[in-house]
């Protein structure tokens, strides 16, 4: 059903419908009578602004978050001296909760600016008790908290502290259901991402995952492929699926769908020029898959495959299922079977027990696949997974190893983004560049950054780039139109 229909069929007069998302429309509708009300006392509309950490699916829930505030009535904004902030978290590494600590300090001189300011707190970070605990002690002026698995009854959460309840604080453990139909305010009009599955079932021993997020859960193909009409209908020219490991996508489903199927499924819907998803886990990447992207021209020409380590000790530590030679197996069929995507990943330094020998091989492993980007980590002990209760490494030990690691990365990256030098492809035109007046930034398949002359006009759309002057990881290039 349409947010209209939804909005319709409930009577704010009446009682709260009893659970589900009619619930939550119900408590719209009162919110856009309070919002109303205000809105005249105000002379104003009330104002709200979602500020978000951590990856792309948080990206996606704070979406939801603006698309419930705005059908509530509030108007969005970008800064935080608003009348309704909410901070939407992530705790994958210490330093995203150091992050949020860093905001709530800075916010606490808005409030005292104005009483009638109201917080909250959602995501990743309020599944961790301790860290409900700190702010409950340390930062009382917020006056909600709520986790991942009932982000879609924020808007009952939403109309409670605004009906006498100083502070709301609901936190659940687990979640069967899967709202489908709660309202979404893209921040991007031309790109969007999907979420396909929920939680993560892999316990790599590092990661606090799984904890916060909860089992696996795959949503229906049918409701992910409405979903890419409705948004390609809507302008939508590039989606990205979304899910901590995708190729586990669609194994628990009533009738079995693999994601090389789903992915299938999603390049063939018309007027969707660019398919992403992000992440797969090098375990289980399919030759179906392989398949699947290299017949399909619209799937990126990217692929994210994190290593996270090239020793097969510490692999066996993190519970990752693969060694490094299945790793570079892998790698290499890719580079062969789909010579023109880019390979990019994700690693961790500083596991316990990682020793000089151990980098080595992860940097062996860099050198030999040569990827063309990596975002490399400082391990950080999460407390409750099983990496906690290792011995850990020396702060001095791991950031030696990291920076020898961070070198040659950057060599690797460099190395492949030269190898574009002159070849000509189609951009995604992101924004206006900020630096060069008269210049705008997009985006190729390969994930690579282009600047290139051109306007506002441009943005959302596919202009043919040839790419002059390399400039370490990203290149300036020649405007040749519109593609
Ligand atoms: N599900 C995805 C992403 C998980 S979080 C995947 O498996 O790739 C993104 C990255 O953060 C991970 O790939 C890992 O490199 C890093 N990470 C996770 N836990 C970490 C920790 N405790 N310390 C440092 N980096 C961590
Ligand atoms: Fe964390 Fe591993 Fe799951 Fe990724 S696959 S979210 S690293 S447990
Ligand atoms: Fe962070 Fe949660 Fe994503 S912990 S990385 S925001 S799933």
């Amino acid at each position: 059903m349409t947010e209209e229909a939804l909005l319709a069929s409930v009577d704010p007069a009446g009682p709260a419908p009893e659970d589900g998302e009619l619930r939550q429309y119900y408590f719209i509708r009162k919110m856009q009578e309070f919002t109303q009300n205000r809105e005249r006392v105000l002379g104003r509309k009330m104002t709200a602004c979602v500020v978000t950490f951590g990856c792309q699916m948080n990206a996606r829930d704070s979406e939801k978050l603006s698309g419930i505030l705005s059908l509530c009535g509030f108007a969005m904004q970008d800064k935080e001296d608003v009348d309704f902030v909410i901070y939407n978290t992530c705790t994958v590494r210490d330093n995203a909760d150091q992050h949020l600590y860093g905001r709530l300090g800075q916010y606490h001189h808005l409030i005292r600016e104005d009483r009638s300011r109201k917080a909250a707190i959602c995501g990743c970070m309020m599944q961790e008790k301790t860290a409900v605990e700190k702010i409950r002690q340390s930062y009382s002026f917020v006056s909600l908290i709520f986790g991942t698995y009932n982000l879609y009854c924020f808007p009952e959460y939403l109309y409670r502290i605004y009906h006498g309840e100083k502070h709301v604080i609901e936190l659940w453990d687990r979640s069967d259901t899967i709202a489908e139909d709660m309202p979404v305010r893209r921040k991007f009009p031309w790109k969007s991402g999907i979420n396909i599955m929920f939680g993560c079932d892999n316990f790599c021993s590092y990661c606090i995952v799984p904890y916060v997020r909860g089992r696996e859960k795959s949503r229906d193909p049918e409701d992910i492929l409405r979903e890419v009409e409705r948004l390609a209908a809507d302008g939508v020219v590039e989606v990205m699926l979304l899910g901590q490991n995708v190729n586990s996508y669609g194994k628990n489903l009533d009738t079995p769908v693999s994601f090389a199927q789903l992915l299938d499924a999603v390049c063939k819907v018309p007027s969707i020029r660019r398919v992403r998803f992000m992440t797969p886990h090098p375990k289980d990447f399919s030759e179906d898959l392989i398949e699947v992207i290299r017949r399909n021209p619209n799937a990126a020409r990217h692929i994210h495959l994190p290593l996270q380590s090239g020793s097969d000790r510490i692999l066996r530590a993190m519970n990752r299922h693969y060694t490094k030679e299945q790793f570079l197996a892998l790698a290499r069929h890719i580079r062969e079977e789909i010579p023109d995507a880019a390979l990019t990943t994700d690693i961790i330094v500083g596991f316990p027990g990682e020793t000089a020998a151990d980098v080595d091989e992860t940097i062996d492993v860099v050198r030999k696949v040569s990827f063309d980007n990596a975002y490399t980590f400082i391990y950080s002990m999460r407390s409750g997974t099983p990496a906690a209760r290792m011995e850990q490494v020396p702060e001095e030990e791991k950031k030696r190893n990291f920076e020898r690691l961070l070198q040659t990365v950057q060599e690797t990256a460099r190395k492949q983004t030269l190898l574009l030098q002159g070849k000509t492809y189609p951009a995604l035109i992101e924004e206006e560049n900020d630096q060069v007046k008269g210049f705008v930034t997009g985006r190729l398949s390969n994930n690579m950054i282009v600047h290139m002359p051109g306007d506002a006009s441009l943005i959302g759309k596919f202009c043919m780039v040839r790419l002059d002057d390399c400039r370490g990881f990203y290149y300036f290039g020649s405007n040749l139109g519109l593609a």
